[in-house]
């Protein structure tokens, strides 16, 4: 009788509990549903919301926004001023110049940043001195960048343990005397500007040493007032000769100005280069051989807009005194000691309106050949 009581009781109480079960059953899977949909509806709803507020902020790729997960991590301010990892990229040089001339309208960085010296090496090929420029690198990692324009048909080999590894940008065919050479400097500079920490802007040529180490050369021109453009009115036939009357009434000939190719310009300069659309036209019509546009655009368009800003003499030494269209070169039988002393205390200058004897950072033209004295005198003429 017990057993078959609990076995009643056991049978009873299952029976009403499947039933209880039947029907509370289809209930739970609601409620679940329900919580599902709920949670999903307050993701869309935040996503749209995020999208919205973010959307607004900044130009990233929505439609890419909308794939991702619903807490998405907000756009960091890194994303904006990392420079480019890779210095390929497929931009022309219209995009490229108006990407370069966008400029913080705030003069203070939100971020630790130390300015670099950007070396834009500008070249037809290889580079004989880089054995000479590696060591004056070496060990300043942060303090420099480096960029490469050489010839598009050049493929530089440099192995990945050189700091001219990987740092070959965008090139285009260049015709020395014509505007394609101005174009390539632009181009240097553009790419140079995309990464906010380069303050400086020095262009180097294949033929140029440096004739300082590294912390004479980063002090000097970090802490000058003045960019270093030489900048003359020559009365001459190779310099007011070469004026156009057609550059009139935006350039006349009294504003006309010569200098060297080689410049070294800040950051404000070296946007003003890039973003130019007044000058560069009149320079490319007006300006053909004879008359080099390379030793007139930058100087006659800076002097005018901003003279307070140049020291009006070049860093790179020359010598011009063998006469003749090209400076002289010097080669390995040329360089002793002494030479190298003439060059680097020859002259007095100004600097940040202080007299000083140190006037040049650089020199050109050095053939191939001079690289070996160069490297064995380099310790105790350069520092380096
Ligand atoms: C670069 O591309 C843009 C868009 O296609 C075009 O308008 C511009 O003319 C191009 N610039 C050059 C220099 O090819
Ligand atoms: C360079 O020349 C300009 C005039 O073209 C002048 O205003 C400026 O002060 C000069 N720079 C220096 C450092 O003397
Ligand atoms: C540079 O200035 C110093 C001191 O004023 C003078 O002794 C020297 O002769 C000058 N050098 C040159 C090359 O003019």
């Amino acid at each position: 009788m017990k057993s078959h009581a609990r076995l009643l009781a056991m049978e009873e109480g299952k029976d009403p509990k499947t039933g209880n079960a039947a029907k509370i059953f289809p209930l739970k899977v609601l409620q679940f549903f329900l919580m599902f949909l709920f949670t999903g509806l307050a993701c869309s709803l935040a996503s749209i919301y995020t999208l919205r507020y973010f959307g607004e902020q900044n130009v990233a790729p929505l439609a890419k926004s909308a794939f991702l997960p619903c807490f998405e991590e907000p756009n960091k301010l890194e994303r904006w001023i990392k420079p480019p990892s890779n210095l390929m990229h497929p931009m022309n040089d219209t995009e490229l110049l108006w990407r370069a001339s966008l400029v913080p309208q705030i003069k203070d960085y939100p971020f630790e940043r130390t300015p670099k010296i950007a070396f834009m090496f500008l070249t037809r090929g290889p580079l004989p001195m880089a054995p000479l420029w590696e060591r004056f690198f070496k060990g300043h990692e942060g303090l420099y960048s480096i960029y490469v324009h050489s010839l598009p048909s050049y493929v530089a080999d440099f192995p990945p343990s050189s700091v001219f590894y990987g740092r070959q940008i965008p090139s285009q065919e260049v015709e020395w005397g014509m505007m394609s050479l101005c174009d390539a400097e632009r181009r240097l500079l553009a790419n140079a500007l995309l990464d906010f920490a380069n303050e400086r802007f020095v262009l180097i040529s294949e033929a140029c040493i440096p004739l300082r180490n590294f912390n004479t050369i980063y002090d000097y021109l970090m802490n000058s007032r003045h960019s270093f453009m030489s900048v003359y009115d020559d009365p001459g036939p190779c310099g007011r000769g070469r004026y156009n009357w057609n550059m009139a009434p935006l350039i006349v000939l009294e504003q006309w100005r010569k200098g060297s190719q080689w410049f070294e310009v800040n950051r404000r300069l070296a946007v003003d280069i890039v973003k130019d659309t007044l000058f560069y036209p009149k320079f490319r019509e007006f300006c053909k051989p004879v008359c080099y546009n390379d030793e007139h655009y930058f100087p006659t368009m800076l002097s005018m807009q901003s003279p307070q800003l140049l020291a009006n003499r070049s860093i790179t030494w020359v010598d011009w005194s063998r006469g003749g269209a090209h400076p002289a070169t010097f080669g390995q039988p040329d360089i002793t000691k002494e030479f190298l002393m003439r060059i680097i205390h020859g002259e007095n200058c100004t600097y940040n309106d202080q007299q000083t004897n140190t006037c040049f950072l650089f020199a050109r033209k050095f053939a191939p050949n001079a690289l070996d004295p160069l490297l064995e005198l380099a310790s105790e003429v350069f520092s380096f």
